[in-house]
């Protein structure tokens, strides 16, 4: 009684794919590049976005990896892994509990092949079936012992992972290691092991990863790389093991642009530390970064992109939504790596003497006018009821001022309260 139905990546796959997901539900991207996938309106919410499959099958390619096959034992739309296939040119197995979702992945192995080298086909197959029966899922396509050079695992997760233990994830990571660990090939570095997280997991969670995955493997090593789509938060976040790891890197960000290119920078993580009472002047500059950076630990890595050797730095607030660094000099913003991080920068003008409310609505505009900026956007703390009403005053009231620059109104916290300042944007 077989355990697993295997489905071979064939052209044969694409006419049942459609009857699950006919053609208004293959996701129409606008990128002509990018590989028309088929998905479920289920399967779109999990799935990684293909630039970011594609920037890591770079990455695993960089690695050196023993031979075997690549493995993903909770494939899902099976992106990820027919990414790496592609990329590295090697035949890969998918495993998907769900029956739909396995045709529908062993379809997109077909449509990526279909765009590029294919000859990985013939020996990848994607099984309907339970991925941490690693044996018989292993026998099912004819192979045994340690077949299995790559795993990369998305597990399912409960929405709210921190009030949840690892092994309430589908499948559970233990058990995914407990019954494959047999079935890696095993290198100096240990096995190459990718496991997609949380990116809310706490850090006593993450420690219990890594010393689940050590205690498997002693003194492999560990990248952990965080994924941003600069919406202000950090989007995923992924431990890479053993083989996988990028040596002596034990942090790597991507940041995934609007324009489907990914910036990538790596190297020790840090904690950011907040200067205390520092107040900016003008003439200074104030940036609102993006908080996935300051998640990442990277920050140090990034400033010294971002700003040239001789500028003062401090970081004036570190948490919540707008981080907030004060620099004597402006931001180097054409290199992507900076501005990619950066929701707003600008030249500090003038450090408003009133609140910003309704009431104050005059003296701000006369701060604004004097600094011949064409709009300034409210970047500050306030009611969220009256935020809009006073941006629509600001903007009626500098409506007539088009030819001046962009700015923004920036809080700083200090000893006795919130201090605005009004930035003018290079
Ligand atoms: C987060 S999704 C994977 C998404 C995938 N990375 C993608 O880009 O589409 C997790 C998948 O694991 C599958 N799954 C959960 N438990 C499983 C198990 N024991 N064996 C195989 N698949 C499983 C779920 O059905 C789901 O499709």
């Amino acid at each position: 009684m077989p355990t697993h139905t295997v489905l071979p990546i064939s052209p044969d796959i694409l006419g049942f794919a459609e009857v699950i997901a006919p053609q208004g539900e293959i996701d129409g991207k606008s990128n002509s590049n990018e590989p028309h996938l088929y998905q479920t309106d289920r399967m779109k919410r999990l799935s990684t976005p293909w630039s970011v499959c594609l920037t890591r099958a770079e990455q695993l390619a960089d690695c050196r990896l023993g031979k075997g096959i690549l493995l993903d034992p909770a494939c899902g739309s099976g992106s990820q892994l027919f990414a790496y296939c592609s990329e590295l040119e090697r035949a890969g197995i998918g495993i998907e509990l769900d029956a739909d979702s396995a045709v529908l992945s062993a379809a997109n192995g077909q449509i990526v092949a279909q765009g590029g080298n294919s000859e990985w086909t013939s020996d990848s197959f994607v099984l309907v079936g339970d991925g941490t029966d690693a044996t018989a899922a292993l026998a099912e396509v004819g192979l045994t012992d340690r077949a299995v050079a790559v795993m990369h695992v998305d597990p399912a997760r409960p929405l709210d992972t921190q009030n949840h233990s690892l092994d309430e994830m589908q499948p559970p990571i233990s058990t995914l290691l407990n019954k494959w660990s047999e079935h890696f090939v095993v290198g100096s570095r240990g096995p190459a092991i990718i496991i997609d997280l949380s990116p809310r997991l706490l850090d006593s969670q993450q420690k219990e990863i890594e010393q689940l995955l050590l205690s498997h493997w002693p003194d492999s090593p560990i990248t952990w790389e965080w994924v941003s789509t600069g919406r202000g938060r950090i989007d995923r976040l992924t431990i890479w093991f053993g083989a996988a790891a990028e040596p002596a890197t034990p942090a790597r960000m991507l940041r995934l642009l609007s324009d489907g290119s990914v910036v990538s920078f790596a190297g020790r993580a840090t904690e950011a530390k907040k200067s205390p009472s520092v107040l900016p002047e003008t003439g200074e500059w104030l940036t609102i970064v993006d908080s996935a950076l300051l998640a990442s630990g990277l920050q140090a890595q990034w400033l010294r992109e971002a700003l040239p050797a001789e500028s003062t730095r401090h970081w004036v607030r570190i948490s919540g939504r707008r981080p907030m660094l004060l620099s004597s000099e402006p931001l180097q913003m054409e290199k992507s790596i900076v501005s990619a991080f950066v929701s707003s920068t600008g030249q500090v003008m003038s450090r408003l003497k009133v609140e910003p409310t309704l009431e104050n609505i005059s003296p701000i505009l006369v701060s604004a006018n004097f600094a011949y900026l064409s709009r300034l956007t409210l970047r500050c703390k306030m009611e969220p009821s009256a935020q809009p009403k006073l941006q629509g005053k600001l903007d009626h009231g500098l409506k007539d001022y088009p030819r001046g620059k962009p700015g923004f109104l920036a809080d700083v916290e200090t000893n006795g309260g919130f201090a605005w300042f009004i930035c003018k944007e290079p």
